[in-house]
């Protein structure tokens, strides 16, 4: 079932072949996607640039970190938002993590992200946990190779939020579920890199006013190798000074508080 899925050079409908999805084509003129041999397809269009997304070491040290299971609460409401839905895009789901956990409660999941290792990763797990009913492909969340009005639920756990885009794939009264960073998230982490901590702000590019808000929070403490891969999928690891990181590679342990936002807004009716 990828029947929600639009040429992103024309718009007209792809229909998927066993190698290839091929758009029905617009005055005879039709465009072909080849399938990776991991499943994958580009559908970035014109959009795509080689460095885009994520880099593979913050993919690499986001799977090792979130496959460990420091995230499980996180993923357990991800997996209750999916429960009985029929088609859902994740939209920037890098390694696939949330993914798979809501494509085993829903009909299909379709996984998008710019970074081509993150989206093959993703499909590597989706076989691996022997899923049928999931299509990762890269593509922009500010450009989703998805027809109007088309699935009944968009997730958008830490990634991009594309205000109108997410509503126009919306069918009418669907939900788009945001999870990003709460005000508390990682403090400890941040406390051992940066002289002053600031708290994070709640979201302020939501496409429309929440329907539910509520923070989930809890704390672990992480052994040295968890904090080192935990670092190492965040911003933090770019734009902190060598004095910093050597400050946090020489900690045997650290006790870090995980505070997420979860919104839940609702396409008109
Ligand atoms: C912090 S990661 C979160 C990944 C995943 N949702 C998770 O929580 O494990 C953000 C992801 O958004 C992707 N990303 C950034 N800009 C994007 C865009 N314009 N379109 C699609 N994906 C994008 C990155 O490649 C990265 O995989």
């Amino acid at each position: 079932m990828t029947g929600a899925l639009i040429c992103p050079v024309c718009g007209e409908p792809l229909s998927a072949g066993e190698r290839a999805f091929v758009c029905t084509g617009r005055r005879g003129k039709v465009h072909s996607f080849d399938r990776g041999a991991d499943g994958t397809v580009n559908l970035a269009g014109g959009g795509y640039r080689p460095a885009s997304g994520d880099p593979p070491d913050m993919v690499a040290a986001r799977s090792a970190f979130l496959r460990a299971g420091w995230y499980a609460p996180l993923a357990e409401r991800v997996a209750a938002a999916a429960e009985g839905l029929g088609a859902v895009a994740d939209a920037g789901c890098g390694e696939g993590f949330y993914s798979v956990t809501a494509a085993k409660r829903c009909g299909f999941l379709y996984g998008f992200d710019l970074s081509k290792k993150a989206v093959s990763r993703a499909a590597k797990l989706a076989r691996a946990e022997g899923l049928s009913n999931t299509l990762f492909s890269v593509a922009s969340v500010f450009s989703l190779p998805l027809a109007d009005r088309s699935v009944d639920a968009v997730f958008s756990v830490f990634a991009p939020v594309a205000r109108e885009e997410f509503f126009r794939v919306l069918r009418p009264g669907g939900s788009l579920f945001v999870a990003a960073a709460g005000a508390e998230h990682l403090c400890e982490l941040k406390a051992v890199l940066y002289d002053t901590v600031r708290k994070n702000e709640p979201r302020a590019d939501l496409p429309a006013e929440p329907v539910s808000r509520e923070t989930l929070t809890f704390s672990r403490t992480l052994p040295r190798d968890a904090l080192l891969a935990l670092y190492r999928m965040t911003p933090y690891c770019r734009r902190s000074s060598p004095e910093s990181e050597a400050r946090l590679l020489a900690l045997p342990e650290l006790s870090v508080t995980f505070s997420f936002d979860l919104y839940r807004c609702e396409a008109e009716k």
